[in-house]
């Protein structure tokens, strides 16, 4: 169980106090934006190389940008421990995932609301996480998609099939009220953005997501 808040909602300008303000949290989630995949636009690799010098916190990059087969492999060479991409977006995954492995990062593939798990159901083994978005990507602060409920129990039963330790990300929308979904759907790591960075105290947001995701764990 892992609770990887998303910076995307937090003081651009003062980005690494913002992610000490999290001490708790299992790493840091990086929303890469390219105006492109989606219409929003953030920050790329330089932003990422500057993260990496401040902290030693785990960054999780999420990349929603284009072309992934030619960046993403660039975020792990940087010395991200996990790099994300878009599968809409990608043309060889399988490949992708290898070079991530390759360059040391753990390979995670992400799939948009609408987005089905199954076609992907062979080439799990090759990821060591899933994200499932639970809004369509793009912004913070969206309400949370029940109809994604489904897909993440369906990506949670194939990965228990294949016996493989592959975490099953949830992002969007992801708060106090929609995390016991998520649970009992089978998700593992939690992304928070506006629900940790619009709390008075960060850590302790992250520190009672967890309590209440373990919590619905144990039922
Ligand atoms: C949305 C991003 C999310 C976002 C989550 O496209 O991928 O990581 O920051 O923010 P909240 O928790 O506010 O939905
Ligand atoms: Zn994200």
């Amino acid at each position: 169980m892992k609770i990887t808040p998303s910076i995307l909602n937090a003081d651009f300008t003062n980005i690494a106090t913002e992610i000490s303000r999290i001490s708790s949290a299992d790493g840091v989630h990086i929303d890469v934006m390219d105006y492109h995949f989606v219409p929003n636009m953030t920050f790329g690799l330089p932003m990422v190389k500057a993260i990496r010098s401040a902290t030693d916190a785990f960054l999780d990059i999420h990349l929603m940008i284009d072309d992934p087969d030619r960046w993403a492999t660039s975020y792990a060479e940087a010395g991200a421990e996990s790099v994300t991409f878009h599968v809409e977006a990608c043309s060889a995954p399988v490949r992708l995932a290898r070079e991530l492995r390759a360059a040391g990062a753990r390979a995670s593939m992400a799939l948009r609301p609408a987005t089905p798990i199954e076609p992907y159901a062979d080439m799990l083994g090759e990821l060591d996480m899933v994200l499932i978005m639970t809004v369509e990507p793009g912004f913070g602060g969206q309400r949370f998609l029940d109809l994604t409920l489904p897909k993440i129990r369906r990506t949670r039963e194939l990965v228990s099939r294949l016996g493989k330790d592959i975490w099953v990300q949830v992002d969007g929308g992801v708060s106090g009220e929609t995390i016991e979904r998520c649970v009992e759907a089978g998700a593992d790591v939690f992304v928070a953005g506006s629900a940790v960075y619009s709390a008075d105290n960060p850590d302790e947001m992250v520190r009672a997501l967890r309590a209440q995701a373990e919590a619905a764990t144990a039922r």
